[in-house]
């Protein structure tokens, strides 16, 4: 296998790793992943997260295995173990089952490697158009607000939002960055900070709760998410929270952009409510945890209500920026994602 890298996952001499995304920004650890359940386990805990990366991440173990000699029939019970590592993000569906196409190969292990390669090779390229379409939406001076982490350390490239972010930043556009802290995980306090501070993007860092206090005072130009599903109606699943900034948006009247490659389609889903939401621990919610442990400052038995994402309706999307362009409501209503064919 090539050497490959990426923010969060790196190909060394065949070797896969993984940057442990629990301990950012403190710790900066690269864990070696050599099985199925230790990459099962980096998923489900999060260590490995955000939608593009935990489908490349899958395929990259299985191509992995399968120079390490497995069987065909072991490397097919792996890629289903792998699938039911978390639910929503359908990115780890679509590129295992791409992944499945390429075990059906008769020289299968150079099938999985080229197969993996070249997803690795196509989230870097989606990324980039991702960006450039969004970008071209980006005003000179706008204050920008996005929720959780969608930068280089949720794909193999740029990210979906935060690379639209980026990119308008590079292109001199003079943007201000609002990073929604994006509770219980904190995904937007400790890693989208985290990247603005490699990046250069000026940024401010706010809880969730105070988006609707900026938008009423009219600090808000645009908002840019990610999605870890789109249905086929243009409903999407993304971090719990995205749908309360995108009622909030609708009121204020701030546009809201949806960022997502057409590996986040899933046109098996008719609309948002037949996307399956993951429900996390109860601990979560109770306190936090991260590089310095486990602080609880709820009741230790406190009851809890933890769904990792939640949908937004795509009545309140003004545009959903996908690497084959931008689309209105009227277009993807008239059918644009069927098209694209994924
Ligand atoms: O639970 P996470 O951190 O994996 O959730 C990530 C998100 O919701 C992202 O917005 C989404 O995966 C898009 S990342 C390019």
């Amino acid at each position: 296998m090539k050497n490959l890298t990426a923010l969060s996952l790196k190909i060394v001499e065949q070797q896969l790793y993984v940057l442990d995304q629990t301990l950012l920004p403190q710790q900066q650890q690269w864990l070696h992943c050599t099985t199925v359940p230790q990459m099962v386990s980096l998923i489900k805990n999060l260590q490995l997260r955000g939608a593009p990366a935990i489908g490349i991440g899958a395929v990259l173990l299985l191509a992995y295995r399968a120079l390490q000699g497995d069987s065909r029939e072991q490397l097919l019970q792996d890629a289903a173990v792998l699938r039911a590592a978390r639910p929503t993000a359908v990115n780890l569906m679509n590129n295992l089952d791409t992944m499945l196409a390429a075990l059906a190969q008769p020289d299968f292990v150079a099938a999985a490697v080229t197969c993996a390669e070249a997803l690795f090779a196509e989230d870097v390229a989606l990324c980039e158009q991702l960006a450039i379409n969004g970008a071209a939406l980006v005003q000179p001076g706008e204050r920008l607000l996005t929720h959780c982490n969608t930068g280089g350390l949720a794909t193999a490239g740029v990210g979906t939002a935060l690379g639209v972010i980026r990119l308008a930043q590079q292109q001199g556009k003079a943007i201000r960055l609002w990073v929604d802290e994006t509770r219980p995980l904190l995904q937007g306090g400790r890693l989208t900070a985290w990247e603005c501070e490699q990046l250069g993007i000026p940024y401010q860092l706010i809880c969730d709760s105070m988006a609707a206090m900026l938008m009423a005072r009219g600090e808000v130009d645009r908002i840019f998410v990610g999605a870890d599903r789109i249905a086929a109606n243009g409903d999407f699943a993304n971090k719990v929270g995205t749908y309360s900034l995108a009622v909030l948006a609708h009121y204020h009247q701030v546009p809201f952009y949806v960022v997502a490659p057409r590996t986040t389609i899933d046109l098996a889903c008719p609309d948002g409510g037949a996307i399956p939401i993951e429900q996390r621990a109860a601990d979560e919610v109770r306190g936090v945890s991260g590089a310095f442990g486990q602080t609880l400052w709820a009741p230790a038995q406190a009851a809890v209500f933890n769904p990792a994402f939640d949908v937004t309706p795509a009545k309140l999307v003004t545009g959903w920026v996908l690497d084959s362009g931008v689309y209105n409501q009227q277009q993807i209503a008239a059918g644009v994602l069927q098209q694209l064919n994924y």
